[in-house]
């Protein structure tokens, strides 16, 4: 089927598979278990998970090896990694119809990392802000592996030849990255079409969620202030407190799309009450249109414990029963070794590597 927003570009010939049975292609997406799992991985990322899996095929991975990449206690590693996979399955994937597992239970990511690391040059590599923000200004004490990072986040999406890869916008750049190796090992190796040019996914009112403390920064997992992002197992009382407690400005609530942007504190509460009440950002605005905040906070606060609670109640209930969330994990890497296995082999061979 022709690219809709581009007529004239050539079908994309990975999607015929995908389209025979139904469905839109092959989803591929991972979260880092580093904890402090967030609103905005939530509404950029998790959400959408579940709502792509009727049409799409869908792998999700904790991806453990990623997080390695800046230092992780090991005792906290395995419930970190459990605590990912709830979150998958308290929003919503089923994970008896999708493969839910740990990257480092399936070789085949690291494996073709490699090849990746042979692939992608270093000018592509020295470009990469995520890698420039969290190596800091002390960049000679990085690990390797974070500089490496994009090349094996390329192999995540690309040992399934996924097609598409739902993320929060902060991601757009490492799937740029993704579409230049797949594009330059094609071409190299010549083996046309070998790889997919991957789409990125990146949608709803929420693609980048900003910090509740400072309306320029983004909600992260690694911001000192807890008060900053709102956890995914924060209690009712916590959002309460946190949506309170929310940076705002002086000014009565916008009254126009234009008049949000100029504010990003209020435009930032504003997107999080239109992702989760999924509504358009500017109805949500024509509603609380020169309200005062305290109006809207408290609304929101309905809104977000709302929905908020029986996901975070459910990964709470989950994650007490690990022996559960192991056997979706076990379950997960053996469907997606299975497909990981042969795509692998056939790179092997294309690269010329000896299979004795
Ligand atoms: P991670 O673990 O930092 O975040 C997981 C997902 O949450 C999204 N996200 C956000 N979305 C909106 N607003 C925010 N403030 C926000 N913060 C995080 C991220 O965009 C992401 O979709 N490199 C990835 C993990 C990864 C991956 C992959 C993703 C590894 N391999 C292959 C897709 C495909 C990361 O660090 O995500």
């Amino acid at each position: 089927m022709p690219d809709a927003n581009n007529p004239s570009a050539a079908p994309n010939p990975h999607l015929a598979q995908y389209q025979a049975r139904g469905l839109k292609g092959r989803i591929l997406s991972g979260v880092q278990p580093t904890g402090n799992l967030h609103l905005g991985n939530y509404l950029g990322a998790i959400r959408n998970f579940a709502r792509l899996q009727s049409d799409y095929e869908c792998l999700y991975c904790v991806v453990d090896m990623h997080a390695i990449t800046v230092w992780q206690e090991p005792k906290d590693v395995i419930p970190q990694t459990r605590e990912i996979a709830a979150a998958f399955l308290a929003a919503g994937v089923d994970g008896t119809k999708n493969a839910i597992f740990n990257q480092s239970a399936v070789p085949e990511h690291a494996q073709l990392a490699w090849i990746f690391n042979c692939v992608a040059r270093l000018g592509w590599m020295n470009r990469m802000t995520q890698f420039k923000e969290k190596a800091g200004k002390d960049r000679e004490n990085a690990s390797l592996g974070l500089y490496a990072y994009p090349a094996l986040m390329a192999a995540d999406i690309l040992i399934y030849k996924a097609t598409h890869v739902p993320v929060g916008e902060d991601q757009k750049q490492h799937l740029e990255l993704t579409r230049d190796i797949a594009v330059k090992f094609n071409n190299d190796f010549n083996v046309p079409d070998f790889f997919p040019v991957t789409e990125p996914l990146i949608f709803g009112a929420a693609t980048r969620v900003m910090s509740l403390r400072d309306g320029t920064k983004k909600m992260s997992k690694s911001d000192p202030s807890d008060f900053s992002r709102i956890n995914l197992t924060d209690d009712a009382d916590a959002i309460a407190q946190k949506i309170r407690r929310a940076k705002t400005d002086p000014h009565p609530m916008p009254e126009t799309l234009e008049d949000a942007e100029k504010r990003p504190d209020a435009d930032n509460l504003l997107g999080i009450y239109a992702a989760l009440a999924d509504r358009g950002k500017a109805d949500v605005i024509a509603e609380f249109a020169g309200k005062q905040f305290s109006e809207f906070k408290s609304a929101l606060t309905d809104l977000a414990v709302t929905k908020l609670g029986p996901v975070g109640a459910e990964m709470q209930r989950l994650m007490k029963d690990p022996g559960h969330v192991d056997s979706v994990l076990k379950a997960g890497a053996e469907k997606a070794r299975a497909l990981a296995a042969p795509i692998l082999a056939d790179v092997y061979k294309t690269v010329g590597f000896l299979r004795p």
